[in-house]
């Protein structure tokens, strides 16, 4: 292990733990990406004695003026150094009395403290100090895990859940990033103790379900929340999506399933959260929209509309930001089927123009959106639709460098209308407004200020305007 800790940060806590006396290791994720060889910033220190004391001596060797974040209370020490964030703790043993679910927190050995953390593979700790320098520790066998690829907790995994729930999450989500099998054991337990996710915050979960999101291929995830009951919990507008129904012989997809497909089809083309969000709120009205008519079948009518309206109230609840990301995932929804409607129909000027003009900026991120939610078993009707997009693509692109409608202003203002015409604001100066919009999205005048204008002069003397006399030429 002596190869992967060549960091000078690592010699100069060997040094200042051996002049304090103190038994040291790294512990934790960094030891764990290590073995996975993945990259990690965040580095873990436990120490048998003061966390505190020890951070200090470092920060003082690194140089006199090195701040250290000091966390009384936990009895933990923070400071960076070259990149890295290194996280001082003494090492802890942990008691629970039967009523209680506050721990009682005691000084504690190495073993203490590896039995008291989330799985085995998060247990593994490296000493530091010069005469063991490098020596893995690890009485949990979670060197073989990472090897086998399991997640399991060190102790039984009731009691590890039930410390702290949420690394029922946790688990998932490790199983996802790291594509790891979660032990048996550990997954029936998830399951048992799945109402104990009620006492943890919205914000930490999230946190997990947004790294269950980013990862490569999200939907092992929800799978796993689905079947350890989690999912009914935490997420039940998703949870409802869930199943198929049948009348008369006709049945329908599986929205759940259905969504996920897009969710990881669409993982390959975009890192952004909130694009992958969209794909997996596309269809979120599905189950509320959902009717059977007799001789025609199921219909979802609106649901994108719907969708779109639920959308503030899902990100309230489960504590997402209420900004413009939230307003982005609100539009993705609402456009979601516009493309494809788009592409099934003949694709004229005009409606690609109407729909550059509502999608602005994010008309990409649109078309990446569509592409994915065509998840057809029918090749022929796949490559029907993607030839289709290929044509919207290129007929945006085209009208684009035209006619310059994304994020299109309409060339007068209603303030200049109401100058122009001496008109208060009234119901006319919002039906000459559109009145312009539409001729441009139309196609029959340009995006230009002349001809909105004359355009303008022509609309309102239908309307039985006249511009006042000073302004009319
Ligand atoms: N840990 C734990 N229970 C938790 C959270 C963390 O036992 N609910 C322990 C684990 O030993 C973990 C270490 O604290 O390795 C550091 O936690 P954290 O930095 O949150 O996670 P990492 O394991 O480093 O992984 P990631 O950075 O991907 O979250």
């Amino acid at each position: 292990m002596k190869k992967h800790l060549k960091h000078q940060i690592f010699s100069i806590i060997s040094e200042e733990a051996d002049k304090l006396g103190q038994d040291c290791y790294v512990i934790g994720g960094f030891v764990r990406d290590i073995i996975l060889k993945r990259n990690s910033k965040d580095i873990d220190v436990v120490t048998l004695g003061s966390g505190i004391d020890l951070a200090k001596t470092v920060a003082n060797h690194i140089g006199p003026k090195t701040p250290v974040s000091i966390f009384k209370n936990f009895g933990t020490a923070m400071l960076k150094y070259k990149g890295l964030e290194i996280e001082f703790v003494g090492a802890r043993k942990e008691s629970y009395e039967k009523n209680s679910r506050k721990p009682h927190v005691e000084d504690g050995t190495l073993e203490d403290d590896q039995k008291r953390r989330d799985f085995t593979i998060n247990a593994l700790a490296i000493c530091l100090n010069n005469k063991r320098f490098g020596e893995m520790v690890d009485p949990f066998d979670g060197v073989t895990d990472l090897k086998k690829r399991i997640i399991r907790t060190p102790l039984d995994p009731v009691i590890t859940f039930s410390d702290d729930p949420l690394r029922m999450m946790r688990a998932i989500r490790f199983s996802t990033q790291l594509n790891f099998i979660i032990e048996e054991k550990t997954l029936a337990a998830i399951s048992s103790n799945k109402d104990r996710i009620k006492i943890v915050s919205k914000e930490r979960i999230m946190d997990e379900l947004n790294k269950i999101i980013l990862s490569d291929k999200p939907s092992k995830g929800f799978k796993l929340l689905d079947k350890t009951g989690l999912l009914e919990i935490i997420f039940p507008e998703l949870f409802a999506m869930k199943g198929r129904e049948e009348i008369d012989g006709i049945g329908h997809k599986d929205n759940f399933l259905h969504t996920l497909e897009v969710l990881d089809r669409i993982v390959p083309n975009t890192d952004n959260l909130w694009l992958r969000w969209s794909a997996l709120l596309h269809d979120i009205a599905k189950p509320k929209t959902k009717r059977f008519v007799p001789k025609q079948g199921w219909t979802f009518h609106a649901h994108n509309f719907v969708g779109a309206k639920m959308i503030p109230g899902l990100f309230r609840q489960m504590k997402l930001p209420l900004n413009e990301k939230m307003k982005y995932v609100q539009k993705m929804v609402s456009l979601h089927m516009r493309p494809i409607v788009l592409s099934e129909e003949e694709v004229t000027d005009s409606a690609v123009r109407r729909l550059l003009f509502e999608a602005g900026d994010d008309i990409d991120d649109l078309m990446t959106l569509c592409e994915a939610d065509i998840t057809s078993k029918n090749t022929d009707k796949v490559k029907r639709y993607m030839k289709n997009f290929q044509l919207v693509r290129e007929k945006l692109k085209d009208l684009e460098e035209r006619d310059h409608i994304r994020n299109f202003q309409p060339p007068v203002t209603g303030e200049e209308i109401m100058e122009v015409f001496g008109l208060s604001p009234s119901r006319e100066v919002g039906i000459l407004k559109s009145a312009i919009k539409d001729a441009i999205l139309d196609g029959e005048i340009r995006n230009d200020y002349d001809e909105a204008f004359a355009f303008l002069k022509k609309k309102a003397a239908e309307l039985g305007l006249k511009p006042l006399s000073n302004q009319s030429e």
